[in-house]
């Protein structure tokens, strides 16, 4: 990394950039990716349960019905007993006979609908667990997620979860990533007994057969025995013959694992679990810490990489405010980059040039807080009372660095924000502005509708929820939503806009980041205008499906 002022290298040196170095390589950041219901919930405890962080599985989510730790503080999570925040996992996991990582598990919310915070949240992972259920195989919501992870080249370990209840033939899953996604599988483990009998996994790598033992609701980790390939067919007789049977026809196909194509997204390893039962849980937790990425550096705004022993420097991947209705704080998460980070130091705020005070950096385990003293990079600091801090934002010490933006994902949903309260105009006016800035919903304006009436754009109407939610509890300027009937978003180039405008298939906005949105009712209607117009040039914006 060198100092665009100077030019010279800002690493730090000698015994603290080996700290910093050797600390980054530890770490492994990384969200799962799934669609609701396919055991991401379940999963997650069952990894912090193999890694020894909690004692029984159940006690992070706080999900409807299970045990525990429902968070409290928004209403609207409590009523629908969901969990609407990304947290942010840490625990320390040693693999069999290797050192002791630190898994930082970004947690996206696991809900129907699914907002930009999802998608923002893989801004700042080193790889992604793809999560797919035995039985329905690849979901609308694992696409779109996937394809952000492909735009951003992110790593990804595919996993085929409830092997333990009548399910798809693993070949045919196979099949379905590779013909609909195009990344090649590349199995590590295989399943011993077909789905609904799952007895274990062939080790594809040593040969072995890993019999799985189930323990009462899966409570507390499974038993696991390493049987010799020698002793396996004793063990689990046709089953075995099957799995070896099916392994020899992926090695024959060029399935096997291949370290370059795997972080150059072009194949994904796969592994068979039954988080429900805690089965071949320790398996991930292995190919995460042997096989994932370490945090790389970052690449700044003008694409050179900061390497992580430089001196400390973070962005912002996700706000959340109101997670405490006493405080009524707002939370900024931050993914280190680079440096070591110290609380109490002063950062560098890259977008105003001011410094920032980081007395009150947290880490977030579940939905519990405690106070954060020291980061790596690849770490996640919760920084409480951030309102300056944006998504996307960059922190700094000594060396200034600015990443760069988080996307403004396309939106699928647009409604018309109403004020139900006229002599609230001041309030509706902020609330909307501080909304928009922390990045809650996108706010689309155009001459014809006027500044009264502002149009909220959205990946997912959960953020509408949490908008007129937040406009009228925090902001005392509550707001009617008037949805419109589009559900695609292009870019369009600013010349076009006036006959765009008069296409009665289409409406345009200005985002206020500037761009010019040409809106939709359908991706047919967009097709049929575009064939109709092929000289008026419509941008995808990133997204889902892009
Ligand atoms: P999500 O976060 O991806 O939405 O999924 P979640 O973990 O909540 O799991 C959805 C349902 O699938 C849960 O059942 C969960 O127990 C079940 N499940 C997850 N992993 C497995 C698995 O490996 N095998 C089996 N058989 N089931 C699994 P539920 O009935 O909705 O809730 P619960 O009462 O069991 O918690």
């Amino acid at each position: 990394m060198t100092d665009t002022a100077s030019g010279v290298s800002t690493a730090a040196a000698g015994p603290q950039a080996d700290r910093i170095a050797a600390e980054a390589k530890r770490r492994r950041t990384f969200a799962v990716i799934s669609h609701p219901d396919a055991g991401k919930s379940t999963l997650t405890e069952a990894l912090v349960l193999h890694a020894n962080a909690i004692t029984e599985a159940g006690a992070i989510h706080g999900k409807a019905g299970r045990r525990a730790t429902v968070s409290d503080w928004m209403e609207m999570e409590k009523a629908r007993g969901i969990s609407i925040t990304s947290t942010a996992l840490q625990f320390p996991y040693r693999s069999q006979g290797g050192e002791t990582c630190i898994i930082n598990l970004l947690d996206t919310p696991g809900h129907a609908d699914f907002s930009e915070d999802t998608y923002r949240v893989l801004t700042a992972v080193d790889s992604a667990v793809m999560l797919i259920d035995a039985a329905k195989g690849l979901e609308p919501q694992t696409l779109k997620l996937f394809q952000v992870c492909r735009h951003r080249r992110i790593p990804i370990i595919t996993v085929i979860n409830k092997w333990d209840r009548p399910g798809r033939d693993a070949l045919e899953l196979m099949d379905e990533i590779q013909a609909r996604i195009g990344l090649r599988p590349t199995p590590l483990t295989w399943p011993v007994g077909i789905a609904g009998d799952f007895k274990g996994v062939l080790d594809r790598r040593s040969g072995n057969f890993i019999r799985f033992t189930r323990t009462a609701g899966g409570a507390t980790a499974a038993p696991e025995e390493h049987i010799d390939p020698s002793r396996a067919q004793d063990a689990a007789g046709i089953d075995w013959d099957n799995a070896v049977e099916e392994s020899e026809l992926l090695t024959a196909d060029g399935a096997d694992f291949d370290p370059d194509t795997f972080l150059d997204c072009t194949s994904t390893p796969v592994l068979f679990t039954s988080a429900a039962l805690n089965f071949g849980v320790n398996q991930l937790l292995d190919v995460l810490v042997q096989l994932a990425p370490s945090p790389p550096g970052q690449l700044d705004i003008d694409g050179e990489r900061r390497d992580v022993d430089a001196p400390f420097s973070a962005f912002v991947f996700k706000v959340q405010a109101g997670m405490d209705s006493a405080h009524r704080d707002r939370i900024a998460y931050a993914r280190v980059c680079s440096g070591t980070f110290e609380r109490g130091e002063v950062l560098t705020h890259a977008a105003t040039g001011k410094p920032f005070v980081t007395k009150y950096a947290q880490s977030v385990f579940g939905q519990k807080r405690s106070t954060l003293d020291t980061a790596w990079p690849g770490d996640v600091i919760g920084l409480a009372n951030a309102a300056a801090l944006r998504p996307g934002d960059t922190l700094y010490m000594d060396t200034a660095v600015q990443y760069p933006p988080i996307p403004s994902f396309s939106p699928e949903h647009f409604a018309v924000a109403r004020g139900t309260d006229p002599s609230k105009h001041k309030q509706f006016r902020r609330g909307i502005e501080q909304l928009e800035q922390e990045g809650v919903i996108q706010v689309l304006r155009s001459d014809r509708r006027g500044d009264q009436a502002p149009v909220f754009a959205a990946v997912g109407p959960m953020q509408f929820e949490v908008a007129s939610h937040r406009m009228a509890s925090e902001y005392s300027a509550p707001i009617q939503l008037e949805p419109l009937p589009y559900t695609v978003a292009r870019a369009a180039d600013p010349d076009n806009a006036e006959f765009l405008q008069k296409q009665p298939s289409a409406e345009v906005f200005t985002r206020t980041d500037g761009v010019v949105l040409a809106v939709f009712s359908t991706k047919w209607r967009l097709e049929g205008f575009q064939r109709d117009n092929p000289t008026v040039h419509l941008r995808s914006l990133v997204a889902a499906g892009d």
